[in-house]
């Protein structure tokens, strides 16, 4: 295969002017210098999730090796609540689903030396159909930072039209005036072009609707039909300048180790890190394989994600099925995945002196006939080669080669 460079900012004008931006929003600018790393009940377990199964989640991250491999957030997605505040106004745990109480569980959490996140809604349900937030901004995250809360991740349902920067920069204030440093998290979908906005008023922005266990097929899942990988995938390139340390574009939580091949779980993976995506890991750890566990704790891969330099890939390169994906390292490093989407495998075969890279966000490039690259694979674990040679490689259908470059 004859590989030629291709120009992919096309839509990146389309979304270079800024609205709204908040003069007076404040964060807790130390927090997610790097993606945020976790896990979270909603891609397995949806609404059905109590304290038995949760406290046997904390103790599989921490045996399991997630921990270690520098997973530190460990987040309820939706269901934990009761159907009705109490008469203070306040929101309550299930009594059911946690007989001794949130805060018993944040300790619980705190005490394996993890983080704790939660999840409610700007709008005045859930998703799901629980108290949401409007109109309780400001108590709801007293109630939190007093049960140790270090992560909120608020959604967008039932929202009846409401500004949705006003909502975000009020719970921000909310946050802020609690007292207690917390991730904000918006999950408004990409519906308002939080990139343009959102950069001092959380940690990261949903840039899509919900993923699903699907590499490029979608799947349908209780009656509808969430985005694919590809789907997703599609959609980060024309957005990926706005990214940076504290402030990430989210792809959405990881569907490794739900149902998709492991050539997809490692191509799904490889590609978020390539992307610097918050990495939240949504499947159920206590049953996870071998493979899913060697994949999720890939420390050389998820190294690309947590790179201070905190710049997205961008595609360089596409055509019949072939993909190459960039990402620019601190130190003048550089990871490049070939990633092939089509149904059949495909060699690649590389110069990489015919391809000099020059990317406009980090204002870096590379020009191979000036400086020669060691090549080092990530997945495979074994040096290949130089950048002096022709990479050439055989790739599976829905799989990556994931090359980490340092200078010689
Ligand atoms: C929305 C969000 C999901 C999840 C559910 C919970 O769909 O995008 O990530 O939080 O709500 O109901």
């Amino acid at each position: 295969m004859n590989i030629k460079p291709v120009k992919s900012f096309l839509l990146a004008s389309l979304f270079s002017t800024t609205i709204g931006t908040s003069l007076y929003a404040q964060k807790f600018e130390e927090l997610a210098q790097t993606p945020p790393m976790g896990w979270n009940s909603w891609n397995t377990f949806q609404t059905n999730i109590d304290e038995p199964l949760l406290k046997g989640m904390v103790d599989t991250y921490v045996s399991s090796g997630m921990k270690d491999a520098g997973y530190t957030y460990f987040v309820l997605d939706d269901g934990w609540m009761s159907m009705d505040r109490d008469k203070n106004g306040d929101l309550v745990a299930d009594p059911k689903k946690f007989p001794n109480g949130m805060k018993e569980f944040a300790d619980y959490v705190h005490s394996k030396g993890l983080k704790f996140g939660i999840y409610n809604c700007a709008g005045t349900k859930t998703c799901a159909g629980y108290p949401g937030t409007r109109g309780y901004e400001y108590q709801d995250a007293r109630l939190y930072a007093s049960w140790g809360v270090d992560y909120l991740k608020f959604d967008w349902c039932n929202t009846d039209g409401i500004n949705a920067i006003e909502a975000y920069k009020t719970m921000n204030k909310a946050i802020r005036t609690a007292g207690r440093p917390m991730i904000f998290s918006l999950c408004e979908w990409g519906q308002h072009f939080p990139w343009r906005w959102a950069k001092d008023v959380g940690q990261l922005w949903r840039s899509t609707g919900d993923i699903g266990p699907a590499f490029s097929e979608t799947v349908t899942r209780n009656g509808w039909k969430p985005l694919s990988v590809l789907n997703i995938l599609d959609r980060q390139d024309s957005i990926r300048q706005y990214a940076g340390p504290g402030h990430w574009n989210d792809p959405d939580m990881l569907e490794v180790g739900n149902g998709m091949k492991f050539n997809e779980d490692k191509a799904h993976f490889s590609l978020w890190c390539m992307l610097a995506a918050p990495l939240m890991a949504g499947n159920d750890l206590r049953k996870m394989s071998a493979q899913t566990t060697a994949i999720l704790t890939n420390k050389d891969i998820i190294a690309l994600d947590q790179d201070p330099l905190g710049i997205e890939a961008f595609r360089y390169y596409a055509f019949d099925g072939i993909e190459i994906w960039v990402k620019p390292l601190a130190n003048n490093e550089l990871a490049v995945c070939f990633l092939n989407r089509s149904d059949h495998p495909q060699t690649v075969s590389y110069d990489w002196k015919d391809h000099a890279i020059t990317d406009t966000v980090s204002k870096t490039s590379f020009d191979f006939t000036q400086t020669t690259y060691k090549l080092h694979d990530l997945w495979d674990k074994k040096d290949a080669g130089t950048t002096a040679k022709i990479f050439k490689q055989t790739i599976p259908a829905d799989d990556v080669v994931v090359l980490r470059l340092t200078k010689e």
